[in-house]
């Protein structure tokens, strides 16, 4: 039981699901899930609106993050983990899902509709999935150097396919390197600027204190300089040089390092991205993986192009992740599925 009310979301018990209830009441049970999906700084960017069968996803473009995300293609990926979940959560109590994304042309913060659809049985895989649910964290400490199991991987690689994304594993030692030596440019440059830095620091709670969102001390990397620096001095010095060495050394040998991409740019690809993103996190947890992220080549955008010509893969790449076995954390705040409803009319 998590005594912090901002954790008890993810006390959710699936006994509590009403089997005779409403389709309406269902819809808002499985919910429960999908909030707990990640999200860039955890601003859990999303907003959900119930009628009938029906769940329609809206992105809450209040979160923005302006100086990372000015496209909200990182707001989408964070939706598309949230719609991901809520599938998932579909299949698991026993239904098909209708998925329908961005149905409206002239609505483009209508990101989602999805029907609950006939009965059916869910796959040993989706149970799977489904019950790393409550358990997956973004975990930042130190992995183990245990190699990743090998038939791991092209498991990853078929989970972003499903969702019609690409999962690229950067093995090759150059390669490695010099997309190690880009994440460390990404730091420097970011740190560089001002308004990256404040924007950082809103999102930093370092005392583990009320909020519902952003990322709090427990979740930091106990040795990284964010979490002991808090949010006054992140937002007043700019500690790139530091923040660049130690990023470059975990993304050169961590036990993996993967790109998630797509062929096109666009806010359906940002969508699948999120929905490939959720499902690889899942199955990476299923058994036992643990990931976090080193985005910053892809958030800087002189340095984005670089990644995937690095890589020597065509399209556009989404996500950096390293993956590795990685101690036990805490789950990080969530606002409650109520919180993120829109009252029916
Ligand atoms: C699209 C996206 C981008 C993210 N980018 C970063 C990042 O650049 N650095 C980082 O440390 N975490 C990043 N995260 C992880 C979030 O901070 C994390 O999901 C959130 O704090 C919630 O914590 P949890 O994943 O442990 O539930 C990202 C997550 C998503 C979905």
């Amino acid at each position: 039981m998590q005594t912090n009310p901002n954790r008890a979301a993810w006390d959710v018990s699936e006994d509590e699901f009403p089997r005779l209830g409403t389709p309406a009441d269902k819809l808002r049970f499985m919910l429960r899930y999908a909030v707990l999906a990640p999200s860039n700084r955890n601003s859990q960017p999303w907003r959900f609106k119930v009628h009938g069968r029906t769940v329609e996803l809206y992105a809450d473009r209040t979160r923005s993050l302006r100086v990372t995300d000015p496209l909200d293609r990182q707001l989408l990926i964070s939706c598309g983990c949230a719609l991901f979940h809520l599938r998932l959560a579909m299949w698991h109590f026993g239904y098909l899902d209708g998925t329908v994304l961005l149905p409206d042309p002239d609505d483009h913060d209508l990101l989602a509709r999805v029907t609950l659809g006939e009965e059916d049985s869910a796959t040993a895989q989706q149970e799977a999935l489904f019950d790393a649910i409550v358990k997956r964290r973004t975990n930042r400490q130190l992995f183990l150097d245990d190699p990743l199991p090998e038939e791991l991987k092209p498991e990853l690689v078929k989970a972003a396919a499903r969702e019609q994304a690409w999962l690229h594993f950067v093995d090759d030692r150059t390669q490695r390197n010099a997309i190690a030596d880009l994440i460390a440019e990404g730091d420097r440059l970011q740190w560089a600027d001002k308004r990256f830095r404040l924007e950082l620091a809103s999102w930093l709670h370092p005392n583990d204190g009320t909020a519902p969102d952003g990322i709090p001390n427990s979740a930091q990397n106990s040795g990284d300089l964010l979490s002991v620096a808090g949010p006054m001095v992140i937002r007043t010095f700019d500690l790139g040089e530091g923040q660049a060495a130690k990023d470059r050394d975990i993304a050169a040998y961590s036990p993996g390092l993967v790109v998630l991409g797509t062929d096109t740019d666009e806010p359906w690809a940002w969508l699948a991205t999120g929905q490939a993103l959720a499902r690889v996190l899942l199955r990476a947890r299923v058994d036992g993986v643990s990931a976090s992220y080193l985005d910053q080549p892809i958030e800087v955008m002189s340095l984005r192009p670089k990644v995937t010509e690095l890589i020597g893969h065509g399209g556009h790449a989404h996500i950096i992740l390293r993956l590795g076995i990685g101690p036990n954390l805490n789950p990080t705040p969530r606002r409650s599925a109520e919180t993120v409803l829109i009252p029916a009319p």
